[in-house]
């Protein structure tokens, strides 16, 4: 396990009579890129729920650094170090950034908001992750895309973590903005940040990650290295009837 930051052994969650995970299990290198792709529904959305500690697993284990989990409160996630970004981004358009980066945790000084030392302070987180915003005082409405997933990612690691989990970090949003998007999880990628990233773009998942991991039905049925494969067969993975071998 020295090398792996997760490990999610046989993970089981039922909504009614739907079971969106039926025994899901993978695992995270220290300070890799690891993707998730599979269909719409197959439960990979439900998986990051569960890592991030809001929703209750029914069955299965998380293993963290040395220490096994049956299920994460949100609290003991961020205690684990485990920080997510949500596919909807959960941003309050007409705040700024630093606002934003600040949202439920603002800094005060007596009676008052700080916001000068809001402002440094996410100047500095977002001087760390590598995301340029001109102006920290315009509402996140207004800026791109890829400004949008920065500021998410800067409120994610406001706090130091050790794992980041992303969900569709780069759908709807245009080529560049993808692309500034991806930049940011390669620089965080370079100092070290193990990251656990869905996507439907089986492209940009070619790009960035080191290991993948096909989910169908509920189940990672796949589990490769990027290097040791090709889009097209992946392609075929994620469409397969069959459950191949698991690594
Ligand atoms: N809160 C819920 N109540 C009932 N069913 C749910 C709930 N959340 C998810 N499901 C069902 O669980 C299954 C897995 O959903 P999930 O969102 O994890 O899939 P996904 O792989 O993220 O899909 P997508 O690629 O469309 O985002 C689906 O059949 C979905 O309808
Ligand atoms: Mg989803």
């Amino acid at each position: 396990m020295e090398d792996l930051i997760l490990r999610v052994t046989d993970i089981r969650k039922d909504y009614g009579h739907i079971q969106a995970l039926q025994g899901a299990s993978l695992s995270v290198k220290r300070g890799s890129i690891t993707a998730v792709v599979g269909d719409n529904g197959s439960g990979k959305s439900t998986l990051i729920k569960i890592l991030s500690g809001n929703i209750k697993p029914d069955g299965g284990s998380i293993q963290v650094g040395q220490e096994s989990y049956g299920s994460l409160s949100i609290k003991n996630a961020m205690e684990l170090g485990i920080r997510t970004v949500y596919q909807d981004l959960s941003l309050d358009n007409y705040k700024n950034s630093f606002e934003n980066i600040f949202l439920g945790a603002e800094l005060t000084r007596g009676p008052f908001l700080d916001r000068r030392a809001m402002k440094e302070e996410a100047g500095a987180i977002l001087e760390r992750i590598n995301v340029a915003i001109p102006d920290l005082e315009e509402p996140v409405g207004n800026l791109s895309g890829g400004q949008r997933q920065g500021v998410a990612i800067a409120r994610a690691l406001r706090t130091p973590g050790k794992i980041l989990l992303l969900d569709e970090p780069t759908a709807a949003m245009g080529i560049h903005e993808s692309h500034s998007a991806m930049n940011i999880l390669r620089s965080l990628k370079e100092q070290g940040m193990s990251q656990l990233i869905i996507s439907h773009n089986i492209h940009q998942v070619f790009d960035i990650a080191d290991y993948i991991w096909v989910m169908r039905l509920g189940r990672c049925i796949a589990g490769v290295a990027t290097a040791d494969t090709t889009p097209q067969q992946l392609q075929e993975l994620i469409l397969s009837r069959e459950n191949q071998e698991v690594q």
